[in-house]
């Protein structure tokens, strides 16, 4: 498409600052920002790309689909964040880099409120099915003291790659809470993390497909780790060795995140007093909680 002459330009830039202006009388200082903001870059898009009406109007028709197929178990929009890397963005932005303190990641569609607590060494698999996997690890401060009664929350996909608020029968599994040690420390059995695609059936889905780009999601283990006068942390840990760290659909991975997680053969002794059979494996995850804002 042909550049604009200075005429059109100028035609075209006084609109943005007409638009722009109509919000500079909101009562809300920020909204007026974010809104001029967005009427700014919302318009260089359009003007660099040269927008069509066709290209408008599938835009319009990805937007209401991605309304219709969303509700109070489906977030497209999420989704469609995700997959744009604006939640991971949004995230770096609020989650300034602290000393050595473990970085964030994406929250994700699956975490559930009032998960069952569990003792350390317990098991949060609750039926999830998978290799039995050994979690643990310490909590502690940047100055690196101990933080005992740190609340961590764990949830996980079963080895078919399911959160079980996907089975659509109401069960708990793949997912605890529990607190950690006098001496900050924290351990817990659940299942080695497998790959799972994110729900690709609706619009989002058929926009990765478009682009030649894969729903899935690097296999992971999520976590929120929330203690008194501490930063509440959101992240994952993912597996080493892993082929789909590269190209996780949602930009999740960071390689402070990628863990090492050891395969042990059948009949290598467990540990707590758990009867383990066939391999499982075991890992070793420790956080770090940056001072809270
Ligand atoms: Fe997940």
């Amino acid at each position: 498409m042909a550049e604009p002459d200075a005429e059109q330009s100028a035609r075209e830039q006084e609109l943005v600052e007409r638009v722009a202006a109509s919000f500079a009388g909101a009562d809300d200082e920020r909204l007026a920002t974010v809104m001029q903001s967005l009427t700014r870059h919302l318009h260089a898009f359009l003007r660099e790309v040269r927008l069509t009406e066709d290209e408008w109007n599938q835009g319009i028709a990805f937007l209401t689909a991605a309304g219709h197929i969303t509700d109070d178990k489906r977030q497209e929009f999420i989704l469609l964040s995700d997959v744009l890397g604006a939640s991971m963005q949004t995230i770096a932005i609020n989650n300034v880099a602290h000393a050595d303190a473990t970085e964030a990641t994406v929250f994700g569609p699956f975490f559930v409120d009032d998960a069952p607590r569990i003792e350390n060494g317990g098991d949060i698999a609750g039926g999830a099915t998978g290799q039995p996997c050994w979690v643990e690890g310490t909590v502690t401060d940047t100055a690196g003291n101990r933080v005992p009664g740190a609340r961590i929350e764990v949830w996980e996909a079963d080895e078919d790659g399911f959160y079980d608020v996907q089975y659509g029968d109401d069960r708990t599994s793949g997912r605890a809470h529990l607190f950690t040690d006098d001496d900050g420390g924290y351990r817990f059995w659940g299942v080695t993390p497998t790959p799972y695609p994110i729900p690709h059936d609706g619009p989002v889905g058929a926009l990765l497909a478009a682009s030649g780009r894969s729903p899935m999601r690097a296999a992971h283990l999520h976590f929120m780790v929330t203690a008194p006068g501490l930063r509440t942390l959101v992240t994952h840990i993912f597996v080493r060795g892993d082929e789909l760290l590269a190209s996780d659909s949602v930009f999740g991975v960071k390689d402070s995140l990628v863990m090492d997680f050891e395969e042990l053969p059948a009949g290598t002794p467990a540990p707590g007093d758990r009867a383990v059979e066939g391999p499982w494996s075991r890992t070793r995850f420790d956080v770090v909680l940056a001072p809270a804002d």
